[in-house]
């Protein structure tokens, strides 16, 4: 097997007193989109910033391209492109010497510069303003231009923290693009997001987060598919919780049942069906429900499966 470009091993951050990262493991093979998912807080961005080498783990490793990052940063950093969530453009200067101005600070100069200026502004489909003060853009459009100067010195792996985030729809669709033509040229992508249908769509796999941990890892399709039929989510009053369970166990159409608080998250083969049966089971025992939801198979079905809340409020 071709060496992994990036290879995480067992990761910690902690801040103060405070465990942002928590033994984080994980691959990214040559030329794959892989995904970081997880809610405000699961710590992506501090997982990024350890993988670009501008935060210090508290203990684990990072290697890249089998080096490690930290003993010989240098020569590694030049083959990472980073777009942070926010960056600072001169907003009184045009796009195009922002990035003349980023350029400078990877070493470019003169012809090779200017060339590679225009080049990063086709890609994000900014060419024809690039001349424009910056504070003319919409946030898409200065996020189109982060995104353009990451990506100058041609990196070999290209980090994007949340690039959609706050983005309007005509540039969400021109980053999206961006995205897969840079793929498709083989520019290997680390896409940190907490929009399920991105990761979807985008991603060749995708690691789900949750409080500094990996709760998943596999591609879209295979995380969606142990999903089964969806999830029913039944609320009901405590005391019957348990007889419910345990009756509902027995349906053929019921893979599983975890209760959170006062519901039960069941997971199942076919949502429709199962539902029926768990109502006749919830009216044989007397039962009182005071919600229900079905939850078609999807990436977020997959988070609420596995810690009971939502990506998003
Ligand atoms: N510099 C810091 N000092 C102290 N705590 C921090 C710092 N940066 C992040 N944290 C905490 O670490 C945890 C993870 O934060 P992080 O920014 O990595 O999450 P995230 O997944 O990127 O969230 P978001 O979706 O909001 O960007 C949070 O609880 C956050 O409050
Ligand atoms: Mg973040």
């Amino acid at each position: 097997m071709e060496l992994p470009i990036v290879t995480v091993n067992d990761l910690h951050k902690t801040y103060d007193d405070e465990e942002a990262v928590r033994g984080v493991s994980f691959q990214i093979a040559k030329g794959e989109i892989f995904g970081l998912l997880g809610p405000n807080g699961a710590g992506k961005t501090t997982t990024i910033s350890m993988l670009t080498g501008l935060l210090e783990p508290t203990s684990g490793s990072v290697k890249m391209n089998g080096e490690d990052l930290t003993s010989n940063s240098n020569g590694l950093k030049s083959k990472i492109g980073f777009v942070p969530q926010e960056l600072a453009l001169y907003p009184t200067l045009s796009a195009y010497d922002n990035l003349i101005f980023f350029g400078r600070i990877y070493n470019l100069n003169g012809k090779v510069l200017k060339e590679r200026v225009a080049e990063v502004l086709e890609i994000v489909g900014l060419t024809d303003r690039a001349k424009d003060r910056i504070d003319t853009y919409s946030g898409g459009m200065k996020r189109r231009i982060n995104i353009a100067a990451g990506l100058l010195h041609q990196p070999e792996i290209l980090f994007l923290d949340e690039p959609t985030v706050g983005v309007d729809p005509q540039s969400r669709n021109a980053i999206f693009e961006s995205v897969g033509k840079l793929n498709r040229a083989g520019l290997t992508i680390l896409y940190t997001t907490h929009y399920m249908e991105e990761a979807d769509r985008l991603c060749n796999r995708v690691a789900i987060v949750d409080q500094g941990k990996i709760i998943a890892l596999d591609t879209p399709n295979s995380l969606i598919r142990s999903m089964g039929g969806g999830l029913l989510k039944v609320g009901l009053l405590n005391g019957k919780l348990k007889s419910v369970q345990k009756e509902s166990l027995k349906l053929s159409t019921i893979k599983d049942i975890q209760v959170q608080e006062n519901q039960l998250i069941i997971r199942t083969t076919r949502a429709q069906e199962a539902l029926v049966s768990v109502l006749e089971i919830t009216s044989k025992l007397d039962a009182t429900v005071t919600s229900l939801e079905i939850l078609e198979p999807n990436l977020e079905t997959v988070f609420i499966h596995l810690t009971g809340s939502k990506l998003r409020d």
